[in-house]
């Protein structure tokens, strides 16, 4: 691994990356497919995704279902999920979002990023970001010395250091591992939110995503949602048309799924129901066409 980051702060924005607040880490790893990849590491309240439209999203989508799967894929310093774990429980309530949701296991392929960051429970948080926890802010995290964050990043001017409350740690898992991995030993019934957002257009080329989404198609479930990054949108021409390509439709910024009605559990019945009475109206046609 290579990393390249000897100055703690930056006071530029990073090309056009002035949403990703949280720190900036130029390193690089090798992944699934042998590349090694540049890991850029970042922020939190990024505008390319509405957590609290998300969340409600889940709300309605998977009613029925007593376990909820949230998988960030490459959820580099944990700020990402925090966010969403944030307007989970203002969505869900606490009780139900432990039972249903929690721990919200977030995977990552730089070492480096999961065992300073995440494993740690330390983040930087700039104005934006506290501004988006808003009173929530104290009651998951307190704030502590600059000089706990770790030194294998930079971080914006405005940063300030936080630890996780216990309480909201225990939150999350954290591990190492690729997203091409992760997707193959993932199953799929339908209830669950994959993350990959915002690494794509750093580093992919066509042909490595189109393997990333003919994977993620063998595996998904058409209920399920699939979140994007605004940054890879931005970046990848025709990324959103490729994703149709698959059959999937777009059901919140930057949220897909290949099913745009809410999905209800309760359809199940009645759809075996409906696949039975044809399946049985078609033996008696071939039964006839037998006998005539
Ligand atoms: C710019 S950050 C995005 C973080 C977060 N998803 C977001 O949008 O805020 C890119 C992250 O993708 C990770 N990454 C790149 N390739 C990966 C792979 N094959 N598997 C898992 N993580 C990967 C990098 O290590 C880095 O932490």
């Amino acid at each position: 691994m290579r990393i390249d980051n000897n100055i703690r702060y930056y006071t530029q924005p990073i090309s056009n990356r002035t949403s990703f607040t949280s720190l900036f880490r130029l390193s690089s790893c090798k992944d699934s497919f042998g590349v090694e990849r540049s890991t850029q590491n970042s922020t939190s309240s990024r505008d390319d995704l509405n957590y609290d439209e998300l969340a409600e999203i889940a709300k309605n989508r998977f009613k029925k279902y007593e376990k909820i799967n949230i998988m960030p894929m490459n959820g580099s310093d944990g700020t990402e999920s925090y966010c969403i774990a944030n307007s989970i429980l203002k969505t869900f309530g606490e009780s139900d979002a432990e039972k249903r949701i929690f721990p919200i296991i977030v995977s990552d392929i730089d070492t480096d990023i999961i065992e300073n960051y995440g494993k740690k429970g330390i983040v930087a948080l700039g104005e934006k970001d506290e501004n988006l926890f808003g009173k929530n802010l104290s009651k998951y995290f307190d704030s502590t010395n600059m000089s706990e964050l770790p030194d294998i990043a930079r971080y914006p001017k405005d940063a300030k250091a936080y630890k996780l409350k216990p309480k909201f740690k225990e939150n999350f898992k954290f591990e190492v591992m690729d997203f091409m991995n992760r997707l193959k030993t993932t199953k799929d019934e339908g209830n669950s939110i994959i993350l990959i957002r915002n690494c794509l257009a750093q580093s992919y080329t066509s042909w490595e995503r189109s393997l990333l989404l003919s994977e993620l198609d063998n595996i998904i479930h058409d209920n399920s949602l699939f979140v994007i990054g605004g940054y890879d949108r931005a970046n990848i021409p025709d990324f959103v048309q490729e994703l149709e390509t698959y059959g999937f439709k777009e059901v919140g910024k930057n949220i897909f799924s290949k099913n745009n009605t809410v999905y209800s559990k309760l359809a199940e019945p009645m759809i075996k129901q409906k696949n039975f009475f044809s399946d049985f109206i078609m033996k008696i046609k071939s039964s006839f066409k037998f006998k005539f």
